[in-house]
């Protein structure tokens, strides 16, 4: 523990309000006295928004407290205070080398990594462009997961190719008996999502592949039995989602957060089921840009964004030819980028041309886009990103949009 932070007793330190970083997620949870008491404020893993900020400022505070076994993380967190809200890198190579590497990891939930279970599988941290190995691990040395992998700073990942051993792992830990019945229901659902991105990431490098949509089809059932056994679900769907963009990360999201409005506006469960198909696979076509176009940073040009926006014709021609994907859940995917205005593309449609699913998918599309962090973007806090998009008036119907907001209105 580092000397520079002032011990408070009861097992806190205190740290100075101008030491948080707006934009960036909290690695521990945050603490402030009230009345003489120390009571919690924000949890960690919370991205600590320009909101948090003003809500510290307007009770006067000018610090706040960490639990003092939480000053590994902040020695790490103090020394990277560059990442600001809104920021543009100005290091383009360092980007460009991240670019390249990250297709190499794949990104797992730090909620479903149990203590003392067992892996055999490495686990790195993303943090800053770089990844590092937090667990160094193997099918003949197997390592107990610690607290040096659970307060890791950044996104945890392990290598593409270790993702059947994760699959394996992610079917165990339901059943380890230390689990109170919160947290299994927890781990169970977090799962189900988990086992969405393993498909989505097949689906993706495979677009063509009948076998990856027809489990998409059971994956996207999975999450409507999860949902509407306990409709609090969707939180835990859709609110651990503060990590770097990843394609088939972002699809799984569309799809979690259009099902939970298809279900909020009383779609039956055929409609359903296919609104969150076509929603999963909305950005299929994404599967036929060069990575360096998809992940750059800074304006497109002309061309570029000529590319990106084929990715829909792509992904239509890629859905409409595999007989395992439904037509009918085509309007999801093929209307996601329309804009009621007729601003939008590829069709330009307006208004009621553009049907209920793809005026589904545009909003759980955006939203995603909006709270997505990117190595050169802060993402925005939920509360933020749906005030924006309330604002972009005309371009989403705004029943849907009424409901959605409800929809999350409890996450943080
Ligand atoms: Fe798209
Ligand atoms: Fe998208």
């Amino acid at each position: 523990m580092s000397t520079r932070y002032r011990e408070i007793g009861a097992g806190h330190v205190a740290l100075s309000v101008a030491k948080l970083q707006v934009g960036t997620r909290l690695p521990f949870d945050v603490y402030i006295k009230d009345g003489g008491v120390v009571k919690p404020l924000f949890n960690k893993g919370m991205i600590f928004s320009r909101i948090a900020h003003s809500v510290l400022q307007e009770k006067g505070l000018s610090e706040i407290y960490i639990l003092a076994e939480s000053g590994a993380s902040l020695d790490s967190y103090i020394a990277h205070s560059a990442l600001k809200e809104g920021s543009v890198l100005e290091d383009p190579v360092a980007f460009m080398n991240y670019s390249h590497t990250k297709d190499k990891y794949f990104q797992i939930e730090r909620g479903l990594l149990v203590a003392g279970t067992a892996v055999s599988f490495s686990i790195y941290a993303q943090d800053r462009m770089r990844f590092h190995e937090v667990a160094q691990a193997s099918d003949a040395s197997p390592v107990k997961i610690d607290n040096s992998v659970l307060q890791a700073v950044g996104d945890l990942c392990i290598m593409s190719a270790d993702v059947p051993k994760y699959h394996e792992y992610l079917k165990t830990i339901a059943a380890v008996k230390s689990l109170s019945p919160e947290d299994a229901a927890r781990v169970k659902t977090l799962a189900v999502k988990e086992n969405a991105k393993v498909v989505m990431k097949e689906l993706l490098q495979d677009p063509r592949s009948g076998q990856a949509i027809k489990k998409t089809g059971q994956i996207v059932n999975n999450m409507i039995d999860s949902i509407l056994e306990n409709r609090d679900t969707i939180y835990d769907l859709v609110s651990l989602k503060q990590y770097d963009y990843y394609t088939y990360t972002h699809s799984v999201n569309v799809g979690v957060l259009s099902i939970g409005l298809g279900l909020a506006v009383n779609l039956d469960r055929t409609q359903t089921t296919l609104l969150g198909m076509g929603a999963m696979l909305h950005d299929v076509g994404k599967s036929a840009i060069p990575s360096e176009i998809l992940n750059k940073q800074g304006k497109l040009d002309d061309t570029e964004y000529m590319l990106i926006k084929n990715h829909v014709v792509e992904g239509e021609k890629i859905l409409s030819s595999n007989a395992e994907f439904p037509p009918d859940a085509l309007p999801a995917a093929l209307q996601h980028h329309e804009k009621l205005t007729g601003r939008g593309y590829p069709g330009g449609l307006s208004g009621k041309g553009i049907k209920l699913f793809g005026r589904i998918a545009a909003i759980a599309d955006c939203y995603d886009a909006l709270t997505t962090r990117r190595p050169y973007k802060a993402p925005m806090a939920p509360f933020y990103a749906l005030s924006i998009i309330a604002k972009e008036t005309g371009d989403y119907d705004p029943e849907l949009l009424k409901i959605f907001i409800k929809m999350l209105g409890k996450i943080k």
